[in-house]
């Protein structure tokens, strides 16, 4: 089959390579998955399970990529609740990766069932930007209505999920980002949006919840920004910043079957609106991760045409 391989973890995205790769076999519990469509996050290539396995031995050559859609053309030895024939959606393990690829072996438990009437670009796509936005704001966030939510990046890929879900929640949101990102995130549902490079984070006032996807200095001084009783979300990787009465939460997002079909039932009935910025194919899937202009929202790579 076609993959992307990558085996250089400080050549970034430039180290990636289209190859061709045996078919992977469903070990017990597994599906095997025809892929349609599938996503990849820069990020990927930062973190360790990238490179090695649950055991830190090294796993290269590695197909990356956690997000998918397709169909199921395998079952494992003692697997449930999938079947052969089903379109369905949701997140590989990132210690297995593998959806940029044409089959992708993933555990059952990780994946939903994708309606029929829902693309399987859009099911990429939500995968992975809507159970982030999901855990962080009302697993670790306890979000609630009438609360209020600074939501960084909101224009981005899960930027503007949190937007749109904390919206559907009752909360009040003021979303952040590029000058360029204004009027999408006002279009995702923000109520107010403070260009990071040109206005003060600070005026903002008190918020109930940060949700960062930035980190670095931004996520420090979002510490600041918090209510007492509020709380820090962060997926940007390990912060120091805690809010002075509050709670910090620094978390990776887990796939989770009842959560994805509450996504993708919300997607069905028009409440949540899916953030793809580019679609291409397998083939020219490399080019993309290695854009030469500004590309907001996700690269949806689709396998089959
Ligand atoms: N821990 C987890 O479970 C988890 C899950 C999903 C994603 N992530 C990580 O979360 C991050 C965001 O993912 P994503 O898919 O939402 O990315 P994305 O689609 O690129 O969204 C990020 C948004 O924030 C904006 N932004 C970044 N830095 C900024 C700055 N300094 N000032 C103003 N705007 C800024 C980006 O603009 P530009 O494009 O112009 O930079 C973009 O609009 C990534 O690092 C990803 O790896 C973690």
């Amino acid at each position: 089959m076609k993959a992307i391989v990558v085996t250089d973890q400080a050549a970034g995205t430039a180290g990636m390579r289209l190859v061709e790769r045996p078919e992977p076999q469903a070990a017990i519990n597994d599906v095997v998955v025809q892929v349609h469509a599938s996503g990849f996050t820069s990020g990927e290539l930062t973190w360790p399970s990238t490179w090695t396995d649950r055991l830190d031995r090294d796993r290269t050559p590695s197909i990356p990529g956690q997000e998918l859609a397709g169909v199921v053309t395998a079952l494992g030895y003692g697997t449930t609740g999938l079947s052969v024939g089903q379109r369905v959606f949701g997140l590989s393990d990132s210690y297995r990766g593998g959806t940029l690829a044409e089959y992708v072996a993933v555990e059952a438990r990780n994946l939903a069932p994708l309606p029929g009437d829902v693309d399987f670009a859009v099911g990429a796509s939500v995968a992975m930007p809507g159970l982030t936005a999901w855990q962080g704001l009302f697993e670790h966030g306890r979000l609630h209505a009438g609360q209020s939510v600074l939501a960084h990046g909101a224009a981005g890929a899960v930027g503007s999920m949190v937007t749109q879900l904390a919206r559907l929640a009752g909360a009040y949101v003021i979303g952040t980002g590029r000058a360029a990102d204004r009027q999408k995130a006002l279009d995702f549902g923000a109520q107010e949006f403070i260009d990071l490079d040109n206005d003060v984070l600070e005026d903002v006032g008190g918020v109930d919840l940060v949700f960062d996807v930035i980190g670095g200095d931004i996520g420090t001084r979002s510490a600041g920004v918090i209510r007492p009783g509020g709380t820090l979300v962060t997926i940007a990787g390990p912060t120091e910043a805690r809010p002075a009465d509050g709670l910090a939460i620094d978390f990776v997002l887990v796939s989770d079957r009842a959560q994805l079909g509450e996504i993708v039932q919300r997607v069905r009935d028009g409440r949540l609106r899916t953030n793809i910025g580019n679609i291409v194919t397998l083939d020219n899937a490399v080019a993309a991760f290695n854009p030469t202009k500004r590309i907001s929202g996700k690269t949806i790579i689709r396998v089959r045409p």
